[in-house]
């Protein structure tokens, strides 16, 4: 179940190689590889990695200028993703031309649109500010899923999971398993989107400092601990979160944690996943081995989250229609899944009223 209309992260930008190189990237997002390079201008363009003619993947063939020529037989095709190059051939067909999508760069997130063309929709991206801010630092970070998209989403909607699976890294007490979250949907941009996602807040006074808060700040006492974060379609987490000395005021002087944290998930195919993430701190807060630290204490502990879910992927596989045992806990996730079906039985609703859906962009 994919939501087309929308946007996907498809790359961190530094992941797009320069005009010059002769490195042509690509990524399968929703089932479709996608070739994505830059022109000699610098604009990124995003063209369906299969060739038209034999299906060979474009990005195992050449770049020439702005244009791409295929490896296999050597069609040519420009930056729209028209053929206009064909060996011994000299009458192209019109129709010999590979689909280009719609692509955005925002905070260096490279975003792309898998639906229909005529309905991207920058006021759609997510606000993924800590990206790039010199307010905020970060090391970005990638991980791959061998599991299908939504039981990822399910985990970031439900932090009760922190206190078990990252109970020696970003949890520490099971009192955050025990406190209830608040849940409001988050509107959408326009009459078109009347709920683009839903927030979850999340407050825990008055528990031990995580050990993942200790490798980059030493605490003597308590924390009040908040994670507050909007998740958004198709499956963008943007999060506050942080810690300070319990009963101490929010904007009080002295040592606290304050995080931003972005990370979004883009099926790759039906059972595996990309995963691109940060967490910010305050830039000038802490020397210069805070953001490493951080980094490194992420990718530890969404190494436990994979693990987990990847053994959870496996038993489902066993039985997949083996019903779950819904709980209080899955408030949050019910809650996105039951947009993310609405949104979703409404394009294909749509679809079938105007089946002649756009295969390129002019
Ligand atoms: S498969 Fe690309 S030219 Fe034949
Ligand atoms: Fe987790």
């Amino acid at each position: 179940m994919w939501l087309r209309n929308c946007w996907y992260v498809i790359a961190w930008d530094h992941e797009i190689p320069p005009a010059d190189s002769p490195t042509l990237f690509t990524r399968t997002v929703l089932g479709e590889p996608v070739l994505v390079y830059r022109t000699q201008i610098g604009e990124l363009i995003a063209l369906e990695d299969r060739c038209c003619h034999r299906h060979a993947p474009l990005s195992v063939g050449r770049r020439e200028g702005d244009c791409v020529r295929c490896g296999y037989h050597g069609l040519k095709f420009d930056h729209r993703g028209q053929c206009v190059e064909a060996p011994g051939i000299e009458i192209i067909p019109a129709k010999a031309k590979v689909k280009r999508y719609p692509l955005v760069e925002k905070n260096k997130w490279v975003f792309v649109w898998m639906g229909d063309p005529a309905l991207a929709d920058d006021a759609l991206l997510p606000d993924n500010f800590s990206c790039d801010s010199p307010d905020w630092q970060n090391k970005p970070g990638y991980l791959h899923y061998d599991t299908p998209y939504l039981l990822i989403c399910d985990n970031l909607l439900d932090f009760s999971h922190l206190s078990y699976v990252h109970e020696k890294s970003l949890g520490g007490s099971t009192r955050i398993a025990q406190a209830r979250p608040a849940i409001e949907p988050v509107p959408g941009p326009n009459a078109d989107w009347p709920q683009l996602g839903i927030k979850v807040s999340r407050h825990v006074n008055d528990v031990p400092p995580p050990p993942f808060y200790q490798r980059f700040r030493r605490f003597d006492t308590n924390l009040d601990r908040w994670f507050v974060y909007e998740f958004l379609l198709p499956g963008t987490l943007l999060m506050h979160s942080g810690g300070r000395p319990t009963g101490s005021a929010p904007d009080a002087p002295g040592p606290s944690v304050r995080l931003h944290s972005c990370q979004t998930l883009t099926p790759e195919t039906a059972t595996t996943t990309h995963y691109f993430f940060q967490q910010s701190h305050p830039t000038g807060e802490g020397d210069g081995t805070v953001t490493q630290s951080i980094y490194d204490s992420l990718i530890g502990a969404f190494n436990e989250d994979r693990d987990m879910i990847t053994a959870q992927h496996r038993n489902i596989q066993h039985n997949p229609t083996l019903p779950m045992m819904p709980l209080a806990m899955d408030a949050a996730l019910i809650q996105f899944r039951r947009l993310l079906e609405a949104r979703v039985r409404a394009e294909q609703q749509a679809q079938t009223l105007s089946p002649t859906q756009p295969a390129t962009m002019a």
